[in-house]
């Protein structure tokens, strides 16, 4: 019987930053990426995760379903795989509470932004156009709020004068994808006390 904390990836779009978690943890003694779940059937978070032999499931939205029943059908898809932790990485809603109670508020997200500055969606179109010098991004833990859960890490990068939004979304990615992985293992394995 495998001793290791489990944990389970939400995805809804490209895929960069569950690909480079399932790398980073694919030979851990410590943690299994289990499975990876998305709300967007032609997802590339979808490919990529199954390329690396990780059990894939997609769920579709229902006409007049609320936020809660749709968790609720999602929370039994992510139980089959017994998740100790739930991963988001670019999943582009909004959990409900009983998720959050159901799971134990065990879930984290990245956002690509220096919380609290610019949450919500398009953060790096909000900070490109407010012409900030530096921007980042912010690990941290998920509440009921928008980005508004405990802050576990944030790593920050500059946004130069001449940059296009293109190169400073590609600049910040890359650092997201290296930065995830390592704050997931040493938070998971208490070496960040927050
Ligand atoms: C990432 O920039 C992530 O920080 C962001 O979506 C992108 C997903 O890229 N998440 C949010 O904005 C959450 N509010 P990926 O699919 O290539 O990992």
């Amino acid at each position: 019987m495998s001793s290791k904390l489990r944990i389970a990836i939400l995805a809804s779009g490209s895929g960069t930053n569950a690909e480079a978690i399932i790398k980073y943890f694919y030979n851990s003694k410590n943690i299994e990426v289990t499975c990876l779940g998305s709300n967007k059937k032609m997802a590339a978070a979808l490919e990529k995760a199954a390329r690396l032999n990780i059990s894939t499931f997609y769920q579709s939205g229902k006409k007049e379903e609320s936020r809660e029943e749709f968790d609720l059908r999602l929370i039994k898809k992510l139980e089959i795989h017994r998740p100790d932790w739930i991963i988001l990485a670019g999943y582009m809603r909004l959990l409900s509470p009983s998720f959050l109670k159901y799971f134990n508020y065990q879930v984290i997200n990245i956002h690509p932004s220096l919380l609290p500055a610019f949450p919500g969606s398009n953060a790096y179109e909000q900070a490109f156009s407010a012409r900030v010098s530096e921007s980042g991004c912010t690990v941290h833990l998920v509440d009921e709020g928008m980005d508004t859960g405990r802050i576990i890490a944030q790593k920050s990068f500059p946004l130069y004068p001449n940059d296009t939004l293109n190169d400073f979304k590609e600049r910040g990615l890359k650092i997201e994808n290296e930065f995830y992985p390592e704050v997931l293992d040493k938070y998971l394995m208490q070496k960040i006390h927050i």
